[in-house]
């Protein structure tokens, strides 16, 4: 019997239940055996705070955030090599700026020498929020941003820049009956109605995509398309924070009618073709650890109408980062950055990737954890409501009691993002202002952990939601009323 024959009668590999990565180890960091006594003894030095906990320190796996935690590929740390540290134009400016136009299209990156800037580089996604809605917040008062979920740090920087965000989540969202695969979308009806009443207050409509705080779910392209045509229609340009455009692009191409057969390089580009601009974190999907920016399209609504706009950005780029070839990067990382572009839209990469963060959050989900489903792009989220649900105790914070006991008791750190993240209290009235969500987030960075690494992770969770009983809330014992406070406060059993 011929080899191809006999091999074409077996299982294929992919069929088998353990996958295999489409990458093996370059290198690896070893970590240190910190005992459960020495990690709870720190982490209540830390005041339960998971962000002030060393890292060092956490002996599972750290889902902290799967920003800026990507292992690089080889072939990056050989473009470091590369990097021209130059004051102006370094030569990894044209190589990005070359890239930028292959992933995201020919219009979002002028050459320089044109004179017509477009694209501005940041050391990462938050500056580069805070120099756009600096430069909006010039355009008039009592303006408004919608979005389908502003990030935490992009709704801090609208509100810095006394503008106001507004979250415009899609109903399927908290439908835990929906299976909905695109929750992440944005809510069509509110946005009409807001543009109707207030087209004349609002500078730019955003689409986040994955949708991070609406449970790190995808948006659909039609969302997008139909997003791009209403804010038009207002002559209001359109924009997406871009962070995880490839997480994003696959879903689409998933489970997206007419998708299956594009590949995702091409839906990137539809993606972005109906967007007048997007800020970017390269932190996320640019795979690299910093660097982020904003790309006006050539010629698009945002350039057309705030014509200003552009040379504004600008001075503000100088003026806080560093001249505009290298804004706030070394050249060594936008070499990086260049050469990450080009891996993330890979499907071998994103098949795996994305299967990890699923077959952690059904395993979760099967074993009876209230996982927000369908399982999104970079994480997994557990409704932190549900997992206390029935057990008689009201436990507001009970997302930070979780993940205190999560990293002492086994090791892994995952982030409150509820309650306590999102919520808001006035010392006046001692009220709390509670967010639509409340969960614990699982963020998983690229590239770096293993399948029974995040089993582990799961069984972990598990262990917990039997004792859930058990579990006290926390007293907030300081910076309850702190703005941005869950990076500052401290806590204590009750
Ligand atoms: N937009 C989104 C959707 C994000 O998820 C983040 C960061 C930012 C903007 C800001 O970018 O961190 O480079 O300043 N998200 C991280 C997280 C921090 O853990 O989800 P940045």
């Amino acid at each position: 019997m011929p080899l191809a024959e006999f091999v074409a009668s077996l299982p294929p590999s992919s069929e088998l239940l353990s996958p295999v990565r489409p990458y093996v180890n370059h290198s690896v960091e070893l970590k240190l055996p910190y005992t459960t006594d020495e990690r709870t003894k720190r982490l209540e030095e830390a005041g339960l705070n998971v962000f002030q906990y060393p890292a060092e320190m956490v002996t599972g796996c750290d889902m902290l955030s799967d920003s800026g935690t990507t292992t690089m590929t080889n072939r990056q740390w050989a473009a470091l090599h590369l990097g021209d540290e130059s004051y102006g134009s370094n030569r990894g400016y044209f190589e990005l700026l070359r890239q930028i136009q292959t992933t995201f299209g020919e219009q979002f990156a002028n050459d320089p020498a044109e004179n017509r800037p477009n694209a501005f580089l940041f050391h990462q996604g938050r500056p580069t929020e805070d120099a756009l809605f600096t430069v909006l917040s010039g355009l008039g008062s009592d303006l408004t941003i919608p979005s389908n979920g502003h990030f935490d740090t992009t709704e801090a920087n609208i509100e810095a820049n006394h503008i106001k965000p507004v979250n415009l989540f899609s109903k399927s969202l908290h439908d835990i009956k929906s299976n909905d695969t695109f929750k992440g979308n944005m809510d069509i009806e509110r946005l009409s109605s807001l543009l109707e009443s207030s087209h004349d207050r609002i500078p730019v409509v955003y689409v986040t995509v994955t949708n991070n705080t609406g449970g790190g779910q995808p948006v659909s392209l039609e969302n997008i398309r139909n997003v791009a045509s209403l804010a038009h229609k207002h002559e209001i340009p359109f924009f997406l924070d871009a962070c995880r455009f490839a997480e994003n692009a696959w879903f689409i191409k998933q489970h997206e009618a007419g998708y299956a057969n594009k590949s995702v390089a091409e839906i990137v580009r539809e993606m972005f073709s109906y967007a007048d601009g997007f800020t970017i974190s390269f932190k996320k999907d640019g795979l690299v650890n910093m660097g982020g920016g904003l790309f006006l399209r050539d010629g698009g609504l945002f350039v057309q109408r705030y014509p200003q706009l552009p040379d504004a950005l600008t001075n503000l780029q100088i003026l806080k980062e560093g001249h505009p070839t290298y804004g706030g990067m070394s050249g060594r990382d936008i070499m990086a950055l260049a050469e990450g572009l080009k891996t993330v839209t890979t499907e071998p990469y994103l098949a795996h990737r994305i299967g990890q963060v699923q077959r952690l959050g059904n395993g979760m989900a099967e074993i009876g954890l209230p996982v927000i489903t369908p399982i999104g792009g970079h994480a997994v989220y557990l409704d932190m409501n549900r997992f206390f649900e029935g057990t008689g105790a009201d436990r507001l914070f009970g997302g930070v009691s979780f993940t205190a006991l999560l990293l002492a008791a086994y090791g892994h750190r995952a982030v409150e993002l509820g309650n306590f993240a999102f919520g808001k209290y006035d010392p006046q009235t001692g009220k709390e202002t509670l967010p639509e969500v409340n969960f614990v987030r699982f963020a998983i960075p690229r590239l770096r952990y293993e399948e029974t690494d995040l089993r582990n992770v799961a069984e972990s969770a598990y262990a917990l939601y039997k004792m859930r009983n058990g579990i006290p809330d926390v007293a907030v014992t300081y910076g309850r009323e702190l703005t941005l406070r869950h990076f500052k406060a401290r806590f204590a059993f009750k």
